[in-house]
């Protein structure tokens, strides 16, 4: 069975300063059972993977990918910028690109393509509406690569979370297009109703919660 997979996504917050303050304070135990995976912003990814060195329950991740190879594309980072990084996972298609970055169901099938064969795991993130479209543009060998995770939109950032049975519901019809691959639950999750996802999801894809590292080791503690 896989590891219960426990993402922090920082999205577009902290300085150094704050990064290297939250790694001090970042030492949680965790079992064998639980995976910790850190999505910084791409300048802290040197930062985290010097943290997290010789850990086998700690991991990276990025938060976004460029649709492009390596070459002239002023602004983006390929997976080739990220060679050496040992980044294990690429969250891909989040919500808050599709909505401020115009980022399509095309642009995230490219990219999971480009992350498979760098050797990241792709975990695209979907909306109930449209998990079946986003699938049918996924190379079909590679949504068995793939972690996915349901992110209502109601529930991001909103401390609106879904129910267990909500989720559950999703988590099937998920499923039914990307086949037995792991599924996560990202959506105003805390330390208070993380129990709740432990029994219907393999994990958690954490926004808000996870920028502080004494609220985000109790969610992982408690989860
Ligand atoms: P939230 O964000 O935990 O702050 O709701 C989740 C996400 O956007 O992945």
């Amino acid at each position: 069975m896989s590891k219960k997979l426990f993402v922090a996504n920082w999205k577009s917050n902290k300085t150094a300063e704050e990064v290297k303050e939250w790694l001090d304070n970042f030492s949680p135990y965790i079992g064998l059972e639980k995976e910790v995976v850190i999505a910084p912003p791409y300048p802290f990814l040197h930062l985290v993977k010097e943290k997290i060195a010789n850990n086998e329950s700690l991991s990276l991740a990025v938060q976004d990918l460029s649709a492009y190879p390596a070459g002239s594309y002023t602004g983006e980072v390929c997976t080739r910028n990220l060679e050496g990084l040992e980044v294990k996972y690429a969250i891909l298609g989040h919500s808050e690109r599709r909505r401020y970055l115009g980022e399509t169901h095309l642009d995230v099938a490219n990219k999971v393509s480009l992350a498979v064969e760098s050797g990241m795991t792709p975990i695209v993130c979907v909306d109930q509406e449209y998990i079946e479209d986003q699938a049918l543009v996924i190379e079909s060998e590679l949504l068995p690569k793939c972690i996915v995770a349901y992110e209502p939109l109601s529930a991001i950032g909103t401390g609106e979370p879904l129910s267990g049975q909500a989720v559950l519901k999703v988590v099937k019809i998920i499923k039914k297009y990307f086949g037995e691959i792991q599924v996560l639950y990202g959506g105003s999750v805390t330390a208070d109703n993380v129990h709740i996802y432990n029994e219907v999801t393999d994990g958690v894809l954490v926004g808000g919660a996870s920028l502080d590292p004494e609220q985000f080791i109790n969610l992982i503690q408690t989860g």
